[in-house]
């Protein structure tokens, strides 16, 4: 690489792309321009960095990067002649695709919607439970997150939507996991109760027991519906193929997205319940994506789902995730002064620290020591840490050493927390 070229890309891209970012990244130290990527590693564009990516966009990566088996389909798709296709009329990929997700969900769930992004999809599920049920209400979690268009904008944490208010109006938040407060919020105008089924940006509170169970009751109670979002959750991340399996509910409208695209073409879903078909029956042309459900995307998708319902994939996440849960144990047991819970459950990983300064010092410090891992905006004191689903034993001994010498660093520099938390 000619000495010189990676600043110039950082220079294009605060000129031309965003100046914010290219700031910010500049003040905490943190270079990374992605260059050459397989598997779970990463390498920055000049080549000296190699990194186990362990944010993997929220689950964009949950196969790693450039799956031989998804891009195999995608080149197979194109040499076949498949291209965007059509989304206003019947097609044979859209079709093929929507038989085998409802395939992989409970027998209730039988429809289809397809978006290019999460928040698209957010946004369908919203809209249907609104059109269906004809109420205005939408419940969510404070803190969560669903998105940046409209409607799942609205359901998301207030530091996102204040500038560009008014929003949509009739949403309301509730404390995540607390029953008491959505049981005072439902009633008779609500639509839905929208939830991550673990709220990835808030830091990954697992829901406490019966959680779930007392939602669906009160959903069911009170006649709306139970959307779930799964965009970080699905796909095999929390070792079943969707996360609301762990908890003996089924939602009545589900999103997933993210992983979906195998990291190679963007698609997402919006899937439901039958009856909530009655509204879309009435309305067909209601709800249009030109590109959502890009025939070409949908090829992609279902070689992922092929890969991710395996049960010997399921096997293996959650064979990886037991191994990993033991050293994440040595990791707090040496550094409990900094380390103080660990959220996990398969492979969807909070690490929840004793300060809002930790979540931050330490995405640099694994930055700086190997690891790619992010803080959770809406709650600093937890590092998400999300390794894509395909590590093995190699990798493990990477993460353990690794992340070891990170929590180390961390120690040894915690006079960096405050200038940290003064700098977001
Ligand atoms: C839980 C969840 N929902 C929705 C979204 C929005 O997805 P997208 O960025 O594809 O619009 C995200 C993205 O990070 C997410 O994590």
């Amino acid at each position: 690489m000619v000495e010189g070229y990676k600043n110039k890309i950082i220079k294009l891209y605060r000129d031309h792309v965003s100046s914010g970012k290219v700031e910010f990244y500049t003040a905490i130290g943190f270079d990374l321009i992605i260059g050459r990527r397989h598997g779970p590693w990463i390498y920055d564009l000049d080549g000296r960095k190699k990194l186990l990516n362990c944010h993997c966009n929220g689950g964009v990566y949950n196969l790693g990067h450039l799956h031989p088996e998804i891009k195999k389909a995608l080149l197979d798709a194109l040499e076949e002649g498949i291209d965007i296709g059509n989304h206003h009329l019947i097609s044979e990929n859209r079709a093929l695709l929507a038989e085998k997700l409802v395939e992989l969900t409970p027998k209730e769930i039988t429809r289809v919607t397809y978006g290019v992004g999460g928040g698209e999809a957010v946004d369908y599920a919203i809209k249907l439970a609104r059109g269906y049920t004809g109420r205005y209400k939408i419940i969510y979690a404070k803190g969560g997150y669903h998105g940046h268009t409209g409607l799942a904008l609205a359901a998301g944490d207030d530091q996102y939507k204040r500038p560009f208010e008014p929003l949509a109006p009739g949403f309301i938040s509730v404390p995540f996991g607390d029953l008491d407060s959505l049981s005072n919020a439902i009633d008779n105008d609500t639509a839905a109760v929208i939830f991550e089924t673990i709220p990835a940006t808030l830091g990954m509170p697992m829901p406490p027991k019966n959680f779930y169970k007392g939602v669906r009751d009160l959903c069911d109670d009170k006649g709306s519906l139970l959307i779930l979002d799964e965009i970080q959750t699905g796909l095999g991340r929390t070792g079943k193929l969707w996360c609301f399996e762990h908890y003996g509910i089924v939602p009545d409208i589900f999103v997933v997205g993210k992983g979906l695209s195998g990291g190679l073409y963007p698609i997402t879903a919006t899937l439901y319940k039958e009856e909530l078909d009655q509204f879309m029956r009435r309305h067909p042309f209601i709800h249009v994506s030109t590109f959502g459900g890009a025939e070409i995307g949908c090829r992609v998708a279902l070689k992922v789902l092929e890969i991710s319902s395996d049960p010997s994939f399921l096997n293996h996440v959650n064979q990886i995730s037991y191994r990993l849960r033991r050293i994440l144990d040595e990791v707090m047991t040496n550094y409990n002064d900094i380390l103080t819970e660990i959220r996990q459950i398969g492979l969807f990983i909070g690490l929840k620290m004793m300060d809002e300064g930790y979540g931050p010092l330490l995405a640099i410090s694994s930055y700086n020591h190997g690891i790619l891992a992010v803080y959770a905006n809406n709650d600093r004191s937890v590092l998400q840490f999300l390794p894509p689903l395909i590590i093995g034993d190699e990798e493990l001994i990477y993460i353990r050493e690794r992340l070891m010498a990170a929590y180390n660093w961390a120690k040894e520099h915690k006079e960096y927390l405050e200038l940290i938390k003064m700098m977001l």
